[in-house]
């Protein structure tokens, strides 16, 4: 019995050979699996006169090739075949392609082979002779059957692409935000996340939430840039009914829905001076007054996150000094990606997996040449921007691999990176060696002197003396 793929066309065998991309639309996918030609061939012309896409085979191992290359939603397979039998192609056919569903044809006498087939995970089974009506309604069900299932996994998997989101990164700069994110995260001081657009401070604050002992409460992000003025407050502490023109019956507001967990305040250093002051009483006498309400008393953890120099708003009078010193009780800045470019090869291994997933493609491979343009590109939107150029690549490439013209035409043409080593002549006293590590380390972060002394894992104190300067 030769065992090749009757896809494969013969001479004189009007065996349909499916060919081109997967089925679209509603197209039921059977594979009709016997050793017997004129069988497959008289089933293979019953479902594609019901408008089913057909595959045959003549034996498990062309079956299993078949279903390697494409995708199958039920195979119809005949129990007893010579050197193999439909459940053993059942069992094997799980590790290819889960989802398919398997319908046995038995001859008269193996009934109780194929009950027990149905145990072990076969969707149906019909008998011999076989009858028209019977095997098409099976196999009809049986699809039904694979696409809800289909359906329920990928719907899981995008699900958990949105709820679990890890930190990824190996670099000594995210290492030392990580320690302090950990240390931080049980107690229920105030943290302040500071770092430019797209570096991660949302998934920094989820990851001190998941990491606290309120874990189990709500976790509420408010971004405070989004929501106008005129109704934040409201927003925030909630309001009792007939409060103002509109409000038509009593509301919770986000400080009392993240009760027993924590309050995410996104973009902090939007907020306008009203409002200030009422989260600065908050954070002072841990309680606030739903508009037109009586005081109640907040069980929230703050934390805080804006991509703005709190500092300078401060000094030019647009943000509370005082709130700012509340607020900065535990202050963590997520460093930019350019200061920490080993992290770039991991990320982009990290995005590839969730949007080749996503995109229903295997896996892209990254050559090094599109590696290195990647990891020189400045990536002034840090991570964000790079999950966006993936997530953008993952829909385009057409290969196997990723090509330079499957990025963004800033990144393909990205100049090399300055190099990051400071080098010193044998003999230059250590002093001077670290005051000029300093000054570099501040030249790349643009200034950013709490930056600078995460990148080197001192204190900004430290910085200030080292550097003659007073705070
Ligand atoms: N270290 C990381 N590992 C994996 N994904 C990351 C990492 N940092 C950021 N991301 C992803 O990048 C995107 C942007 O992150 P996030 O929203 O936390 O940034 P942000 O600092 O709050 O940005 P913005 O200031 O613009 O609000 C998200 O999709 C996030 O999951
Ligand atoms: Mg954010």
């Amino acid at each position: 019995m030769s065992d090749a793929l009757s896809t494969q066309h013969e001479e004189g065998r009007p065996t349909p050979i499916p060919e081109g991309p997967g089925p679209t639309g509603d197209e039921i996918t059977v594979l009709v699996v016997d050793d017997e030609p004129s069988n497959q061939t008289s089933l293979a012309k019953i479902f594609q006169r019901e408008g089913m896409r057909v595959f045959t085979a003549d034996g498990a191992r062309s079956a299993l090739e078949v279903a390697r290359k494409h995708k199958v939603q039920v195979v119809l397979t005949d129990l007893m075949m010579p050197g193999t039998n439909g459940v053993e192609l059942m069992r094997a056919l799980k590790e290819v392609s889960p989802d398919t569903e398997t319908v046995l044809m038995t001859a008269y006498g193996t009934v109780e082979t194929a009950v027990q087939a149905m145990r072990d995970g076969a969707y149906d089974f019909v008998e011999k002779p076989l009858k028209r009506m019977t095997i098409v309604k099976s196999v009809r069900k049986a699809a039904e059957r694979q696409s809800l299932v289909a359906e329920n996994r990928s719907l899981k998997q995008e699900l958990k692409l949105l709820t679990t989101r890890e930190i990824v990164g190996q670099s000594p700069a995210l290492r030392r935000v990580l320690d302090v994110a950990t240390q931080a995260a049980p107690s229920s001081a105030t943290v302040l996340i500071l770092g430019e657009s797209g570096t991660g401070k949302e998934l920094l604050a989820r990851y001190i939430h998941g990491k606290s002992s309120r874990a189990d409460g709500p976790f509420v992000a408010v971004n405070c840039a989004a929501i106008p003025e005129s109704i934040l407050e409201a927003e925030l502490f909630g309001h009792e009914r007939g409060a103002f023109t509109g409000a038509v019956s009593k509301r919770e507001g986000r400080f009392a829905r993240a009760r027993g967990g924590t309050l995410f305040l996104d973009e902090i250093g939007e907020l306008s001076p009203a409002v200030q002051v009422k989260i600065l009483r908050v954070l002072q006498e841990g309680e606030y007054e739903p508009v037109g309400g009586h005081t109640v008393r907040a069980d929230a953890r703050i934390v805080a996150a804006t991509n703005k120099d709190l500092v300078a708003e401060v000094e030019a009078g647009r943000f509370r000094e005082d709130l700012y010193y509340r607020l900065n009780v535990i202050a963590i800045t997520a460093p930019p990606l350019r200061a920490r470019r080993e992290d770039i090869p991991l990320l982009v291994d990290h995005f590839l997996g969730i949007y080749c997933k996503k995109n229903g493609r295997a896996r892209l491979t990254v050559p090094p040449e599109v590696l290195q343009k990647l990891s020189d590109y400045p990536w002034p939107g840090n991570v964000r921007e790079l999950e966006n150029v993936i997530e953008r690549a993952a829909v385009l490439c057409r290969n196997e691999g990723l090509a330079l013209s499957d990025l963004p035409d800033a990144v393909a043409q990205a100049a090399a990176a300055p190099p990051a080593a400071v080098q010193f002549p044998i003999g230059t006293p250590l002093e001077e060696v670290e005051r000029r590590l300093i000054r570099d380390t501040l030249a790349h972060t643009a200034g950013d002197k709490s930056l600078a002394a995460q990148l080197l894992g001192i204190s900004t104190r430290t910085i200030y003396r080292k550097l003659g300067e007073t705070e």
